[in-house]
C-alpha cells in the first residue's frame, strides 16, 4: 500500500476543519453522486480469536531492534492508512529484564517528526535514553540506548512517540506498543497462570477509505475519542479460556483521551498491579479504572462455561460549557469459557505479591502546580503551543499559567529530594497527570478515593479538584517532563519541564 502523507490526507478528509455539519453534507453528496453507499469504515474481524503482537525478547542482557514508524497497517481485519511500528499497530511487544539494555533504532518513515518515550520506565531521561526533547525527523533514524536498572520492578509498561505537537495524532494513528519487564530469575511471584495476555486498548476513527480522521478544534479541546475501540488492533476479539484455569491480563490504556472503566460480565477482576508495580495482594474488583496511559494487571478465573463480555462502561470525565464529556460505552472482547469439564478446583490466588517497599525519608519540599484552561480572547493574548496549533482565540491548556516551552525549566529539584506535590485542576474536566522517570504515590485526592499506596505514573485529577502526591526524586538526575496524558491537551500546551540536578 502507498502511504498517503498525513498532511495531504488531512486536507482530503476535511475541507473545513471544525465544520462537522459541512463535512457530513459533503459525504452525503458524494454518496448520492456515486450512487453507492459510503458506509463508514467498519471492522471486519469482530469475534476473531485474540492475537498477541509479535514478541521480541532480550538475549544475554540486551534487546536490540529497529522500530520503523510508518503509515499503512492492517487494523480490525482491514488495510488502512493508520500508523504502526514495523507494519503493525500495536508494534511489537518488547520484553526485557531488570539490568538489561534496550537498544532501539527508531526509523522515521512518517512525514512529521517523531521520537520515542518508554512510558513508566525508571530510566535516565538524558542523552539517547528516555529523552522527550529529542526529535527524529522524517527519513532519519536515531539510536536509543536505555539502561534498565537492576532493581527495576517487573511489570507492564509501554512505548509511544512524544514529539510535542504531534503526540495525539501519532498515538491516535496507532503508534503504540507494550514494553514488559520480566522478573529477574528467582524473583517471580508464584502466579500459576495458563495465559499471560497483553490487552493494548486503543481507539481510532477511520474514513471508509482507511484514512485516519482529523480532529476538529472541539475534539482537541475535549480530548479526541475514536469511534472504534480496539484491543491489540482487533475489534472485540474472543479470548478463549478454560474453567478453573487462571489468566493474567495486562490492560494498557493507549487511547489519547478515553477513560476506561473495565468490567468482565459475571466475574470479578483480581487486580495485582497498577502502572507496572505490584499491589501487596490480589484485590477483587468489579471494575478497574484506567486513565489514558495507565496500566492495570488482573488475574481472571473463569468459573462456568459460557460467553462473557469484557467492556468499558460509559464514564463521564467532565464537562465543557453545558455539554458533558463522556467516554462512551465500548465492548472490548468476549471471554469464551469452554465446556471442557474441569474437575480440579479453581487455581488459588497468590496470598501475597512482591510489593515494592516505598522509598523512605522525610518530605523535603512541597509545591503545587495548576492545570488550567483558557478560552477566547485571553487565550489569544497568551500565545499558544508549538507549530501554530493554537489560533488566537482558541482554547489554551496551561500549567501554572504557561504553555509548554522545552527551553524553560519549570521546576528545579535537587536529586535526592522527596517532595509533596499538589496538582490542582481548575477546569471542569479530569486531566490525567503523568510524570516521567520518577513515579509517585498518591496521598490524597479531592474525590475522596482511598490511595492504593503503591507507586504509579498516571493519576486522574478530578474536575475542579486536586491530588496530593509524594514523589521521591532519588534515582536519576536530568531534565524531563510532566503533562496531561489527554494527549491533545499536551500538544496544546499542557506540559511542563522538571530539572533534577545532582
Ligand atoms: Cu505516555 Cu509523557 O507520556
Ligand atoms: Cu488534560
Amino acid at each position: 500500500m502507498t502511504p498517503v502523507p498525513i498532511s495531504r490526507r488531512r486536507a482530503l478528509i476535511l475541507g473545513g476543519i471544525g465544520a462537522v455539519a459541512a463535512t457530513a453534507v459533503a459525504i452525503d453528496s458524494v454518496a448520492s453522486h456515486a450512487g453507492s453507499g459510503t458506509e463508514r469504515w467498519s471492522p471486519a474481524d469482530t469475534g476473531n480469536q485474540l492475537n498477541q503482537p509479535a514478541m521480541v525478547d532480550s538475549k544475554d542482557g540486551r534487546l536490540e531492534l529497529e522500530l520503523i514508524a510508518a503509515a499503512g497497517v492492517r487494523l480490525a481485519g482491514r488495510d488502512t492508512h493508520a500508523l504502526g511500528f514495523n507494519d503493525s499497530s500495536p508494534g511489537p511487544t518488547l520484553r526485557v529484564r531488570p539490568g538489561d539494555e534496550l537498544a532501539v533504532r527508531l526509523t522515521n518513515r512518517l512525514d512529521k517528526p517523531t521520537n520515542l518515550h518508554t512510558h513508566g520506565l525508571r530510566v535516565s531521561p538524558l542523552g539517547n535514553s528516555d529523552n522527550p526533547f529529542l526529535r527524529v525527523d522524517p527519513g532519519t533514524s536515531f539510536d536509543y540506548l536505555i539502561q534498565i536498572p537492576p532493581d527495576h520492578p517487573a511489570g507492564t509498561f509501554w512505548y509511544h512517540p512524544h514529539h510535542h505537537g504531534m503526540v495525539a495524532d501519532q498515538i491516535f494513528g496507532g503508534l503504540v506498543g507494550a514494553l514488559l519487564i520480566d522478573p529477574s530469575p528467582g524473583q517471580a511471584p508464584a502466579l500459576d497462570v495458563t495465559a499471560d495476555h497483553v490487552l493494548m486498548v486503543t481507539d481510532i476513527t477511520l474514513a471508509d477509505d482507511g484514512t485516519v480522521a482529523a480532529p476538529s478544534a472541539m475534539d482537541r479541546d475535549r480530548g479526541r475519542e475514536g469511534e472504534v475501540v480496539l484491543i491489540n488492533g482487533q475489534h472485540c476479539p474472543t479470548i478463549p479460556a478454560d474453567p478453573g484455569g487462571m489468566q493474567r491480563w495486562r490492560f494498557i490504556n493507549g487511547c489519547v483521551s478515553r477513560v476506561l472503566a473495565i468490567r468482565l460480565q459475571g466475574h470479578q477482576l483480581f487486580q495485582i498491579a497498577r502502572d507496572g508495580t505490584y499491589l501487596p495482594a490480589p484485590a477483587p474488583k468489579n471494575e478497574v479504572l484506567l486513565g489514558p496511559g495507565n496500566r492495570v494487571d488482573v488475574l481472571v478465573r473463569p468459573t462456568a462455561p459460557g460467553r462473557y463480555q469484557l467492556s468499558a462502561r460509559a464514564y463521564q470525565r467532565g464537562s465543557m460549557g453545558s455539554m458533558t464529556i463522556t467516554s462512551g460505552f465500548a465492548g472490548l472482547a468476549t471471554m469464551d469459557v469452554s465446556q471442557i469439564p474441569v474437575t480440579q478446583p479453581l487455581t488459588p490466588l497468590p496470598d501475597a505479591l512482591p510489593v515494592e517497599t516505598p522509598t523512605m525519608g522525610a518530605v523535603t519540599a512541597q509545591r503545587q502546580t495548576i492545570f488550567a484552561m483558557t478560552t477566547g480572547a485571553d487565550a489569544g493574548a497568551m500565545g499558544g503551543g508549538m507549530d501554530g496549533a493554537n489560533d488566537a482565540g482558541a482554547t489554551v491548556f496551561t500549567i501554572d499559567g504557561r504553555t509548554f516551552d522545552s527551553a524553560r525549566d519549570d521546576q528545579t529539584v535537587a536529586l535526592g529530594a522527596i517532595e509533596e506535590w499538589t496538582v490542582i485542576n481548575t477546569t471542569p474536566m479530569a486531566h490525567p497527570f503523568h510524570l516521567h522517570v520518577w513515579p509517585f504515590t498518591v496521598l490524597a485526592s479531592s474525590d475522596g478515593t482511598s490511595p492504593i499506596g503503591t507507586p504509579q505514573d498516571v493519576v486522574l485529577v478530578p474536575p475542579q479538584g486536586w491530588v496530593r502526591l509524594r514523589i521521591p526524586f532519588t534515582t536519576f538526575p536530568g531534565r524531563s517532563v510532566y503533562h496531561c496524558h489527554v494527549l491533545d491537551h499536551e500538544d496544546l500546551g499542557m506540559m511542563a519541564t522538571v530539572n533534577v540536578h545532582p
